[in-house]
């Protein structure tokens, strides 16, 4: 009896692990990509001057080996071939963005560039022929310099040329895109403007100019969200959503403050632009708006840095997105307390300390330890916080290294996070519908320049052609794409900390 008993548990251990080891039939896998970051061609065929052109050009000295994007991956003249590595990889979607200065080289529709346009008529007509689909980011940090140069986002008018801008694309391209993103990381965009020299364009404004930007964005996406809504669904039949991106926060002890220090984190990182967008109450999460409206008045300023929207603008940014799309690298612990290098500042409203446990794995990146129950911790926050029924996309996942081909760095954050994530989809129910790889290829890293590498392609940087090798890692995407399965489907499922 004692014997039946033994055999019926464990195979029934068997049966959760390999369901758990395993994506649903309709989970869509993709890569990305970011135009600045691959294309190159920065002034070719009439494309405009954008603010990373501006900064890296005036400024080497902000980026760590003084590189720039000028020719990148030169995936302008070599799309043909990232559509085929793309091809052999098997995924269903490739998410890239389109540099708004390449297609209106000023930022306004006055003047339109018909190469621009066309280089991407040619990629989404290749990748659709070769049965990939395109999931297309508008805004990917790279801003027409022409309007950086009366303010960039922290200026108003912004949203009504982004509007337009959003326009134009459902015009060009919207026939063949079925999935669009507003902004990629808007709180990453905001550091242009708030962290001096982490992002183009370098502005030193922390704790207004950042979320003056902010402010803008959002607007500039209930506006887009709605054009598309009322003007382009009804024949185009997209979807729309906006890229956001979170850390985990973990208290660092179980003492109250450090487990209210954990959600303000999250508050202030993800909900500034999830709250407005997925919450029924919609506007800036409670937390930011006492905090930062105490901090504004402390300092005798008369109203509070941080703006406010219209009853209007509330209404069209509840539930002006059609999915969840959400980016995620590492976990920061975190604590009570002040920790900014300047004052005031959105670190400074936060009123959170964070660091890294000694014992997470590194990356070759600093800041990105390897931390997978992270992942599972905010999949799970979010789909306790927000509206997610429509689903989560994963838009961004990846690891950093130099360059190895035989990447098994990489190899093991993906796994390991992508267990996670079948952990939070089986085990707490989460509504996750699509995961993406970042990068595609090497690429350039912002202010990182080319010292990490993320790519499931080498790129040798030092050859004019630019060459691409597949890593390990990449024939490891392949297979869990084809199978729909994760390698080493017998290995423990469940996570040490929200077994
Ligand atoms: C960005 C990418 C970047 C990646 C790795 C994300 O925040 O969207 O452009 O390359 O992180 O740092």
């Amino acid at each position: 009896m004692l014997l039946l008993l033994l055999l019926v548990v464990g195979s029934c251990a068997t049966a959760a692990s390999a369901q758990n080891a395993s994506f649903p039939d309709d989970f869509l896998f993709a890569v990305s990509t970011a135009a600045y970051q691959i294309e190159g061609a920065w002034d070719a065929d009439g494309k405009g001057e954008n603010i990373w052109d501006r900064m890296t050009h005036e400024h080497p000295d902000y980026v760590d080996d003084g590189s720039n994007g000028d020719v990148a991956c030169d995936s302008y003249h070599k799309y043909e071939e990232d559509v085929e590595m793309i091809k052999s990889l098997g995924v269903d979607i490739y998410r890239f963005s389109i540099s708004w200065a390449r297609v209106l080289p000023l930022g306004d529709v006055s003047q339109v560039n018909p190469l621009g346009v066309e280089y991407y008529n040619k990629l989404i007509d290749l990748l659709i022929a070769n049965r990939i689909e395109p999931m297309v980011t508008m805004y990917h940090y790279d801003l027409p310099q022409y309007l950086q140069d009366i303010g960039g986002w922290p200026n108003p008018v912004l949203a009504d040329y982004f509007r337009e801008y959003a326009r134009f694309l459902f015009d060009t391209y919207g026939d063949r895109v079925k999935w669009w993103l507003t902004f990629n990381e808007p709180t990453s965009i905001c550091m242009g403007y708030g962290q001096y020299r982490m992002k183009a364009p370098a502005v030193n404004a922390h704790g207004f100019g950042d979320y003056q930007a902010a402010h803008t964005m959002l607007r500039a996406h209930a506006m887009a969200y709605r054009v598309y809504d009322q003007q382009y669904r009804p024949t185009q039949g997209g979807q729309l959503s906006i890229t956001l991106n979170s850390n985990f926060y973990q208290p660092a002890t179980n003492s109250s403050e450090d487990i209210e220090a954990a959600e303000r984190a999250l508050q202030f990182n993800l909900g500034w632009f999830a709250h407005p967008i997925y919450t029924s109450d919609g506007d800036y999460p409670a937390v930011m708006k006492e905090r930062i409206y105490n901090n504004s008045i402390k300092d005798g300023i008369w109203i509070s840095r941080l703006p406010q929207f219209t009853a209007q603008e509330i209404a069209d940014l509840k539930g002006s997105a059609d999915y969840f799309s959400l980016n995620h690298y590492t976990t920061n612990l975190a604590e009570d307390g002040e920790q900014a290098d300047q004052y005031p500042s959105h670190e400074w409203d936060t009123g959170v300390v964070t660091s890294c446990d000694p014992s997470w794995p590194n990356s070759s990146y600093n800041i990105m330890k390897v931390v997978p129950w992270g992942f599972r911790g905010l999949l799970k926050w979010v789909a306790n916080e927000y509206d997610t029924k429509m689903g989560i996309f994963i838009t961004e996942n990846g690891f950093a290294d130099t360059g190895e081909i035989n990447d098994t760095g990489r190899q093991n954050y993906y796994t390991s996070y992508l267990r996670e994530m079948l952990n939070a989809m089986y085990l707490d129910g989460v509504n996750v519908i699509g995961y993406t790889a970042w990068s595609l290829l090497d690429n350039y890293e912002w202010m990182r320049g080319y010292t990490l590498k993320f790519g499931l392609y080498h790129v040798d940087f030092n050859d004019p052609n630019r060459t691409r090798t597949p890593k390990a890692s990449a024939a490891m995407f392949r297979e869990i794409v084809a199978t729909h399965t994760l390698p080493d489907s017998g290995a423990a499922m469940t996570s040490s900390h929200f077994a």
